[in-house]
């Protein structure tokens, strides 16, 4: 997602499989296949991962673990989850590299802990949490959703975490505020992309509507199949908002601001004709050097058509009834 201006649309190079992932995918699909009998049965409703399933074949992939995510997770429309290798190899992560292979191998020097996320702004009740806090006063649930990348690929992503209404509610909102900002950490001696201060202004930042914030769907993610959240995904905490590309997703976050005003984000401040404010994935509205209209599966070669909203129209398109969604993209 480089913000600078490229001879040849950038999608192209999205196109191009990693070639570790194109090595997992075969075994990837053997083990979709050895247990899409219960992911099938138990992809009846959003509670279907938390269906006990068996991790008994034995791969790289598979996650040893007695938690319920397993081979054959399936989200909420039927589609089987990445692999974890596929998950936590490509990524994007500019604090730590342009290169979505690259992140993985960067982040080892990385602490996660001690780790506080503050909540302040135009709250009754402003307050630090420590991630214990996180995640023993909100219950943690498991939901598998759908990661669609602005560039044109996407993932299924087993998360665990909690719904981000709980944790805007006990800060207790004012009247007065409109919008919720999330602040990634700052740490340029661990994180290498953050010294290139010619081309970004850190830290990275991402807003979104109160009323976005509080949709059910918002999450704040703690884990990962069942496991805690690995660095290159953004741990300790991030967000999961399914409905609008990947980018909305900020990681590592350690402040949470809510405003009356809409503020400034990464993307946007670094490509405002590319990159909106809003973000929700939408297949008529192109991006000014690729169209939206379809993308890629990680695993897959065929690229698949684009859902409206990533396929949560339902859930979220009342949030939009008065917004022209080809202004504000
Ligand atoms: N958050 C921070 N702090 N820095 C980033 O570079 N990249 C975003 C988002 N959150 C990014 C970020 C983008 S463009 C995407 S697509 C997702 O993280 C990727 O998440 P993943 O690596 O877990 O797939």
């Amino acid at each position: 997602m480089q913000h600078h201006r490229r001879l040849w649309p950038q999608i192209a190079s999205s196109e191009i499989t990693p070639e570790h992932v194109y090595r997992s995918r075969r075994t990837f699909l053997k083990l979709a296949g050895i247990s899409l009998g219960a992911g099938a049965l138990a992809a009846c409703g959003a509670q279907a991962a938390t269906q006990p399933q068996s991790n008994t074949a034995a791969s790289a992939t598979a996650p040893v673990s007695s938690l319920p995510y397993g081979v054959g997770t399936l989200d909420e429309l039927g589609d089987a989850a990445n692999s974890v290798e596929q998950i936590t190899t490509y990524n994007n992560y500019y604090e730590f590299s342009t290169s979505k292979d690259d992140v993985h191998t960067l982040v080892g020097a990385f602490k996660t802990e001690p780790w506080t996320v503050t909540v302040d702004g135009l709250v009754g009740k402003p307050q630090t949490f420590d991630m214990d806090d996180l995640r023993t006063s909100f219950d943690q649930e498991e939901r598998v959703y759908r990661l669609r990348c602005v560039e044109g690929w996407s993932m299924v992503v087993p998360w665990t975490g909690f719904p981000l209404a709980k944790l805007l509610r006990a800060v207790e909102p004012t009247a007065a505020a409109k919008y919720v900002r999330f602040e990634s950490v700052m740490r340029p001696e661990a994180m290498p992309g953050q010294n290139d201060i010619f081309s970004f202004q850190w830290p990275y930042v991402e807003a979104l509507r109160l009323d976005e914030a509080m949709s059910d769907l918002a999450l704040g993610v703690t884990g990962l199949y069942g496991k805690p959240l690995p660095v290159q995904n953004g741990a300790p905490l991030r967000l999961a908002l399914p409905w609008k590309y990947g980018f909305k997703s900020a990681k590592a976050i350690v402040k949470i601001t809510l405003t009356a005003e809409q503020p400034t984000t990464f993307w946007n401040t670094a490509n405002a004709r590319e990159y909106g404010f809003y973000g929700n994935v939408n297949p008529d509205v192109s991006h000014p050097r690729w169209s939206q209209s379809s993308e890629r599966r990680i695993g897959d070669m065929a690229r698949r058509r684009t859902l409206k909203f990533n396929g949560y129209e339902r859930s979220v398109a009342a949030l939009y009834t008065n917004l022209d969604l080809a202004v504000n993209y």
